[in-house]
């Protein structure tokens, strides 16, 4: 198989080591977006160029699948759907050092690092980075396009809603949902759900704010303060549709 690698950064080189132990693998490439990084080698593997580049990159270097090294949740998934439009098939890199239940399922372009453990009944989703030394207790469901960082502990039947971040040694106790976009804090301990977009951090963990409706409210203020001033014009409320009865 000739893979490529999304992204040279720090991610990018864990998941090019742990493809290193895949003896299927016969050509690594890198691409990145940073074009400060275009036609550098990193650890020993060429950046191709950027992301927009692939299709023609595909062809050259025939190229059959793709991994994804970003760590921002929202934007991996972006370049999940990009590179499956491109019909490349995403692979999963999976460290030889990492234990794994039978009967775990997982989806597509999942990295698991060194050291995690996956333990029985789990379901992984696609897009998904459960990173170094990652404890992830039984059937649990990680949905995806999400992270779950270095050190994080999840006990039994935990559910990881998509785009859902658990910080760096954050623990999650059983039976917790951690809703779609949510964050969890480094080191939080989690003992209550914590819902869609919010970011919970301490112990135990508090909502700290809720992501989308600070930037509603933000983009509220925004719009509110330039009516005041004029630069934008009030639209008049249009009358309600009048409804066609059957
Ligand atoms: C939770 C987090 C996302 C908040 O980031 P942020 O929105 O930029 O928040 P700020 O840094 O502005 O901090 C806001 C307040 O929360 C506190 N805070 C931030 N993160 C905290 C945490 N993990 N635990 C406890 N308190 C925290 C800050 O001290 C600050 O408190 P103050 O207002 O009393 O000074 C971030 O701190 C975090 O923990 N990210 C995870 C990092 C990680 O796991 N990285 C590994 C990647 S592989």
């Amino acid at each position: 198989m000739n893979i490529v690698i999304v992204g040279a950064g720090g991610h990018g080189r864990v998941v090019l080591d742990i493809l290193r132990y895949n003896l299927n693998v016969k050509l690594i490439r890198f691409v990145d977006d940073d074009r400060d990084s275009h036609h550098k080698v990193v650890d020993g593997v060429p950046v191709l160029g950027s992301t927009g580049s692939l299709p023609e990159l595909v062809a050259r270097h025939k190229l059959d699948a793709a991994i994804i090294a970003v760590g921002n949740n929202r934007v991996r998934a972006e370049v999940f759907n990009r590179l499956r439009g491109l019909g490349l098939r995403l692979e999963n890199a999976i460290h030889p050092r990492s234990i794994i239940a039978r009967g775990v399922e997982m989806g597509e372009g999942v990295v698991i690092a060194s050291g995690a453990m996956v333990n029985a009944g789990t379901t992984i989703g696609n897009n998904v980075i459960i990173n170094t030394g990652v404890i992830i207790d039984h059937d649990n469901v990680i949905e995806d396009h999400t992270h779950l960082s270095p050190g994080a502990k999840l006990a039994g039947k935990v559910t990881i809603k998509r785009y859902a971040h658990v910080g760096i040694r954050a623990t999650v106790a059983q039976r917790l949902t951690i809703g779609e976009g949510a964050t969890v804090g480094a080191g939080a301990v989690v003992f209550n759900d914590v819902p869609e977009n919010a970011v919970a951090v301490g112990v135990p963990a508090r909502i700290l704010k809720i992501n989308g409706a600070a930037a509603d409210a933000e983009r509220l203020a925004e719009s509110d303060a330039a009516l005041e001033s004029g630069a934008i014009q009030s639209v008049p409320q249009a009358s309600p549709p009048v409804r066609q009865e059957q």
